[in-house]
């Protein structure tokens, strides 16, 4: 379904990435993790028609991706919402944006909400919530277009680690009823392994796919399957890409 075929992107004398080729199949769930700079924000932008190629192809359902598409949602780390607007609004501000809103958005946005433990704040501003909390509006905003492809960068990153947890296992379970691809990159490497099918570990400078590593753990996933031998080996094999020999164990 998306297809990068042995993209490179420069911007000036930096390469961001280089031949970097992967294919995400309709429904599956990709993570990737790498150092700071190895190109995984730029991949994303890729994806999601942002910035183009300087060589190489980006693809959706085989037609290049030249501008932002409707079935492509992304999530960035901060939350982004109009500060001016309520929640309602701003959740239901790209369908109004793309006139594709219609009699049953209003109520799919109250839904989601309520799915998102938020009902009851549909008219707050941003500013009276806490981060967590907008970072579940702009998710909201983002699942309400109903994309085939979410791009999720770094979604979690500024909440604290019990939020986090718990937004991973909320991703999951509404992943779980749709037909969405999910690219999703984090630092986290238990993350990565407890929502992805396959983790992309890229290698920085310049960034590149240094091995995409499946993740055989049944579904539905939870933390309770930290302990066990497959999610233990695909973290150590995660780690040891991305530290060398070097500080694995501290890590
Ligand atoms: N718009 C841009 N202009 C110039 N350099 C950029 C731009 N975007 C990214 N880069 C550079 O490309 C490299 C990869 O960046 P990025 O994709 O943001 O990495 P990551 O998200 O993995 O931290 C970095 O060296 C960064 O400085
Ligand atoms: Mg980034």
């Amino acid at each position: 379904m998306i297809r990068l075929d042995r993209v490179t992107k420069s911007f000036g004398s930096v390469e961001a990435l280089q031949d970097v080729s992967l294919e995400v199949a309709p429904g599956e769930f990709v993570a990737i993790v790498g150092a700071s700079g190895c190109g995984k924000s730029t991949l994303l932008r890729l994806v999601a028609g942002l910035v183009r190629p300087s060589a190489g192809h980006v693809a959706l359902d085989g037609r290049p991706v030249t501008e932002p598409r409707a079935e492509t949602a992304m999530v960035f780390q901060a939350a982004t919402l109009l500060p001016w607007a309520d929640v309602l609004r701003n959740v239901t501000f790209p369908l109004r944006l793309m006139r594709r809103a219609g009699g049953d958005t209003e109520a799919r946005a109250r839904a989601l909400l309520a799915t998102a433990g938020l009902a009851g704040f549909e008219h707050r501003l941003p500013r009276e919530l806490s981060g967590g909390m907008q970072q579940r509006v702009a998710i909201c905003r983002a699942l309400l277009q109903d994309p085939r492809v979410l791009l999720m960068d770094e979604p979690f990153g500024a909440l604290d680690a019990l939020t986090r947890e718990e937004m991973s296992l909320e991703l999951l379970r509404i992943w779980q009823g749709r037909e969405m691809a999910v690219v999703f990159v984090t630092h986290s490497i238990p993350e990565a392994v407890l929502l992805a099918d396959r983790v992309v570990v890229m290698s920085p400078r310049p960034g590149r796919i240094a091995e995409i590593i499946p993740v055989e753990l049944p579904r539905p996933r939870g933390f309770e399957q930290e302990g066990l031998p497959a999610f233990q080996a695909a973290a150590r094999r995660i780690r040891a890409l991305i530290y060398g020999g070097r500080a694995a164990h501290a890590a």
